[in-house]
């Protein structure tokens, strides 16, 4: 993100001395992006970042996948993954409890109901773009705290320590994590060669939110889990490191690397007389995937117009739809509800369910709400997925 921010104290000139008031140095460390050639900040610390007196293994949840073969549409009912009638919810975090939907070499979704703090966590893999479903949480990282509430993207930079807070007043967290091995960014064609939104893009700086004060807590032996490549299932492993002191200890920080948040009430619908396509609801992207969401919008209005999609082949694509707020129009009659995850793999053509096309003709207004990942290498099936596949929505255009 292209997008300066200050926050605390950070010192007049970069990589000079800083000291407290007892005259003790400030720690600076530069977080970096694509080896000192790309976004960076620079935050100040009270300790040693590298202070570390302990390093152990942390097991993984189950990161295995299998094919989805034979090749088949599916249907994942992610609510039934978490039994919410009982409190056992309750006990889990939103980080450890987390159970693999989706996968492959470049980005993972995993889906958690929780209600417990997360340990202190970093992902050291990729950025992390966790959706919230519904609930409310806190999100302290090194740079500040974050709130989060239903709806929002809590985008956090790889290798940016934080844990998560649910706030379980209002009923559990349920979060949508999509985890990159790559940096998660908005589309490059929204912004200009210099990194500001432009006027054709449906969000600008406005609408995401950054922490707006330093976060300093005490402690020493502080545990953070590390998620970090290696050679384990999906070449992704675990430590756990314990540092000397506590690594919330940022006094400021400045620069374009940082963790925000975005609200999918603040994307701007892009509509048009006919149907529009689907980078018009792209909202972020990734090293080979895409994020879109379908937004409450008018509806195409050519008088002739069909509002619902056409059928589509996506040639190059895995396309994720998982469905969060009203009625999605195309998938009526398929047993498709908030909380499912429709996937349509490369491969094979999908559109809306025959009945939804006659049924869309003359409507002004979608109330729908889907956010949707599109990969460019194949899919493959997690436990989770597994554990959630329906087992019939592949034949239901044909009834
Ligand atoms: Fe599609």
């Amino acid at each position: 993100m292209a997008h300066y921010q200050r926050v605390g104290e950070v010192p007049p000139k970069r990589h000079t001395q800083f000291r407290d008031e007892q005259g003790n140095l400030r720690y600076e460390e530069l977080m970096g992006e694509e080896g000192f050639s790309s976004d960076s900040s620079l935050l100040y610390h009270r300790g040693v970042p590298s202070a570390i007196v302990d390093s152990q293994v942390w097991e993984l949840p189950d990161l295995s996948t299998q094919a989805n073969h034979p090749l088949k549409p599916l249907h994942l009912k992610l609510h039934s993954l978490f039994d919410t009638d009982t409190l056992a919810w309750k006990a889990n975090d939103p980080v450890t409890a987390r159970r693999l939907v989706l996968g492959n070499a470049d980005v993972r979704i995993s889906y958690v109901v929780a209600g417990e703090a997360s340990p202190y966590y970093r992902n050291a893999v990729g950025d992390e773009c966790v959706y919230v479903e519904d609930g409310d949480a806190t999100v302290e990282t090194v740079f500040g705290v974050l709130t989060a509430r239903k709806g929002d993207y809590v985008m956090i930079p790889r290798a940016t320590t934080h844990r998560w807070l649910p706030d379980t007043a209002g009923g559990p967290l349920r979060l949508y994590a999509i985890e990159a091995n790559s940096h998660i960014t908005p589309p490059k064609r929204y912004l200009s060669r210099f990194g500001q939104f432009l006027e054709h893009a449906p969000y600008c700086e406005r609408d995401l939110t950054v922490p707006s004060e330093p976060l300093l807590c005490e402690g020493t032996d502080v545990e953070v889990l590390v998620k970090h490549r290696g050679h384990g299932v999906a070449g992704i492993v675990g430590t756990r490191m314990t540092y000397a002191t506590h690594p919330f200890d940022v006094v400021g920080w400045d620069g374009c690397l940082y963790p925000y948040t975005f609200n999918v009430e603040d994307f701007e619908p892009i509509t048009g007389r006919v149907h529009q396509p689907p980078p018009v609801h792209q909202v972020f992207e990734g090293h080979n995937f895409v994020i879109c969401n379908f937004c409450p919008r008018k509806v195409d209005y050519h008088p002739l117009s069909i509002p619902v999609p056409y059928y589509h082949s996506n040639v190059d694509s895995d396309e994720v739809m998982f469905y969060v707020g009203g009625d999605y129009e195309a998938r009526k009659g398929t047993g498709i509800n908030i909380g499912s995850i429709s996937l349509h793999p490369g491969g094979y053509a999908h559109g809306p369910q025959p009945s939804a096309i006659e049924g869309s003709l003359g409507a002004e207004y979608f109330d729908e709400l889907a956010v949707m990942v599109d990969t460019f290498r194949p899919l493959e099936i997690g436990e989770a997925g597994a554990a959630s596949d329906d087992g019939v929505y592949a034949w239901s255009w044909a009834t």
